[in-house]
């Protein structure tokens, strides 16, 4: 069953991020990639199946507006699960705030869900994230714990669909490690995303990273680690990340550029006298996966499919 959960596909990563014996070049992050479209999902699992590799699938409250159905996407993605047998993947909800309507994705059919209240008091967002993780480990369809759960700690900077957060609050805003081990027991969540000095969003300067954070926050806590704004972060610091254990990488902004960018080359391409959309949105899905290859390449995943599959059974 390639329809997996988080949990289920960051376990054989975790286990190496967890394990100092291990060779730091064996580490690796599963890449999470942000799609608001059918041609971009079936892109991603593609580029994922080229280089066989894990991945996940990332809705954001932004696509799920356009898209407007939950089960819609969640049938898409059983479907997709059934076309491309080889490919590990997850569907995720990605920074969902209203409790209601994440349940609602937890019974749709979603492996992961996100609940982000980072933004709130440190109770609130432990209460939360709690009643989350209780709801998703046992009301998903696909069975008891189908579906896992990601909650953040911290604040990054940048826009995220219904969240804003200026650079000045975000500055103030890095994950505490002293309350990583607290908010983790008390949740039950799955995995944790960290705020460590990335951003949503193209950055104005190359981001500072505190790898300082990232190695203390590792030492904290055994879940798996989450780091988000993986748009124009430089190739070395996403793998000085995978070698001190992020267990996923999301990118999104970057993403949409390359769809877009394809898309615009072949208007511009095409006399006006074809009115084909495949000729159009087609190069987009190709450019896609042509990038999820990279990235998989890059974040040390391509070729971890089997792996992942087998840490399972
Ligand atoms: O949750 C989504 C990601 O954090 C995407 O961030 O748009 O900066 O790549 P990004
Ligand atoms: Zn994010």
């Amino acid at each position: 069953m390639p329809l997996i959960t988080m949990k289920q596909i960051m376990a054989d990563s975790l286990k190496k991020a967890l394990d100092p014996s291990v060779d730091t070049k064996e580490r690796y992050a599963v890449g999470a990639f942000n799609f608001s479209t059918i041609p971009e999902m079936v892109g991603i699992v593609e580029g994922a199946r080229e280089v066989k590799s894990p991945v996940i699938l990332m809705l954001s409250l932004g696509a799920l507006k356009y898209i407007g159905s939950l089960e819609l996407v969640a049938y898409t993605a059983r479907g997709i699960a059934r076309q491309y047998p080889e490919v590990p993947f997850c569907l995720h909800l990605d920074h969902a705030t209203d409790l209601e309507m994440i349940k609602q994705a937890v019974v749709a059919g979603f492996t992961n869900v996100m609940i982000d209240a980072s933004q709130e008091p440190y109770e609130d967002n432990v209460r939360k994230s709690k009643e989350i993780a209780d709801f998703a480990h046992k009301h998903s369809p696909l069975g008891l714990n189908g579906c896992s759960v990601e909650a953040e700690l911290g604040m990054l900077a940048g826009h995220e669909d219904n969240i804003h957060v200026s650079e000045e609050d975000a500055g103030k805003a890095y994950t505490d490690p002293e309350l990583v081990a607290d908010f983790v027991e008390k949740t039950g969540i799955d995995a944790l995303a960290v705020a460590i000095g990335t951003a949503h969003g193209f950055y104005k300067a190359a981001p500072k990273i505190r790898f300082d954070l990232l190695e203390e926050i590792r030492r904290k806590t055994d879940t798996a680690l989450v780091l988000h704004g993986g748009t124009g972060v430089p190739e070395d610091d996403f793998r000085k990340c995978v070698a001190m254990g992020m267990s996923k990488i999301n990118v999104g902004t970057g993403l949409k550029k390359v769809y877009t960018d394809a898309v615009r080359e072949a208007i511009k391409s095409l006399p006006e006298s074809e009115y084909d959309p495949r000729k159009i949105v087609g190069p987009g899905r190709k450019a896609i996966a042509a990038e999820i290859a990279s990235k998989s390449e890059l974040f040390n995943c391509a070729g971890k499919a089997e792996a992942v599959l087998k840490s399972m059974y």
